[in-house]
């Protein structure tokens, strides 16, 4: 600020010189029109308007002179200020406007076009069920094995304690990739079953051995409403010292326990397979009623058609057969399997009444399954 005026007459003071304030209005207001958008008009503002600005230094200066020049100067200066507001409040109008209009044409939607009609597709309830079982397991540190679909008659057959005429070994039950060879040597097979992932289970790896082996299988079957020719099944095997019958249902228990919760159980009754002995057919209890339509007409269950329980599969010891074929000491070592098919399981479990919306992939059937994570 410059020492008080003595002159009286604020044109001596440099900066209330009409022609200075006159230039610091017409550069301001050039810099106002040369500004193309908001921000290059904030950054003039502050320069033409600012604290630091020529007119606001001048206006500070107004307060040095004597009270009968301040009220022209003030006038000078109070005008150029006033000039300089407007024509940014009209320019900063102006830009918006301009970009009002460029957001509107930029991110214009057009209505009229066709949306993206293909849906992202969903998980299948199979691989969701499937994946839920081999969790419970892994859980308690069984491993997830696999095998080829494509496989050696060995493997499905001979290996597992088939013997050479066994019936399910016939075209009608089995699809034959290649036929048996003249000498005997071994077929290949689509696999029937999960269990030939047993014999490769016991022959990769160390003892003792616990994997669960979910898969995809293949029988000679007509796709009708309750039988497919590609089903899944989810097979168990554990070898170790010790084993015993008991494990395999404590085993059993916990799975069905894991899958439809609290108070559910497991029943075996004998049955024959080659590669287990005993052997055992598994019923689990009836999901539904729990067993209390059973003998109680008022309460009929459609699940179990009244019977209290719900057949799941096979199961047993594994046979000392198997165990020699996979070069374990059956003296030492044992074990206990089960294998079973899980498009029933999820037919009970979600009311499905055709096997063949399962089989055929719509999306319309699997989208309503959701996630599970
Ligand atoms: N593989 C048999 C089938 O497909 C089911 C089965 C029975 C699996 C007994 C096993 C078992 O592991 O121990 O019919």
């Amino acid at each position: 600020m410059s020492a008080p005026n003595k002159s009286y007459d604020p044109v001596e003071v440099e900066a209330l010189k009409p022609d200075a304030i006159e230039r610091m209005r017409t550069d301001a207001l050039a810099a106002i029109a040369a500004a193309g958008d908001l921000e290059a008009l904030t950054h003039v503002k502050t320069a033409h308007t600012g604290g630091g600005s020529p007119l606001a230094l001048a206006n500070r200066e107004i307060g040095a002179l004597p009270p009968q020049a301040k009220a022209e100067a003030g006038k000078r200066v109070g005008q150029a200020r006033g000039a300089v507001n407007q024509a940014l409040a009209a320019r900063q109008a102006e830009l918006e406007a301009e970009r009002d209009a460029r957001v509107l044409v930029e991110e214009a939607v057009d209505v009229t076009l066709p949306y993206d009609r293909r849906p992202a597709g969903a998980r299948h309830p199979l691989t969701t069920l499937s994946e839920r079982i081999e969790d419970i397991f892994t859980a308690m540190g069984y491993e997830v094995a696999e095998g080829p679909e494509v496989e050696a008659e060995w493997f499905n057959f001979d290996a597992l304690n088939f013997p050479p005429d066994h019936p399910a070994r016939e075209t009608q039950d089995t699809f034959f990739v290649e036929g048996r060879g003249g000498s005997g040597e071994s077929g290949v097979v689509l696999r029937t079953h999960t269990s030939p992932v047993q014999i490769r289970a016991l022959l990769e790896r160390e003892l003792p051995v616990y994997v669960i082996a979910p898969g995809r299988v293949y029988r000679s079957d007509e796709l009708d409403a309750t039988h497919t020719p590609v089903f899944a099944q989810v097979e168990l095997l554990a070898v170790d010292e010790g084993l015993t019958m008991a494990d395999l249902k404590g085993t059993l228990d916990h799975m069905v326990v894991s899958l439809f919760g609290e108070g559910m159980t497991t029943r075996l009754r004998p049955n024959h397979f080659p590669f287990t002995e005993p052997s055992a057919e598994m019923d689990m209890l009836c999901y539904v009623c729990r067993g209390d339509s059973v003998g109680n007409p008022d309460r009929p269950c459609r699940t179990c058609s009244s019977e209290g329980w719900i057949e799941l599969g096979g199961c047993g010891v594994v046979n000392p057969r198997v165990l020699t074929a996979c070069g374990v000491d059956p003296e030492k070592y044992s074990g206990f399997a089960f294998g079973f098919g899980i498009e029933r399981m999820l037919m009970f479990r979600h009311n499905v009444e055709d096997m063949r919306d399962i089989v055929e992939g719509d999306v319309r059937f699997t989208l309503p399954f959701g996630m599970e994570i």
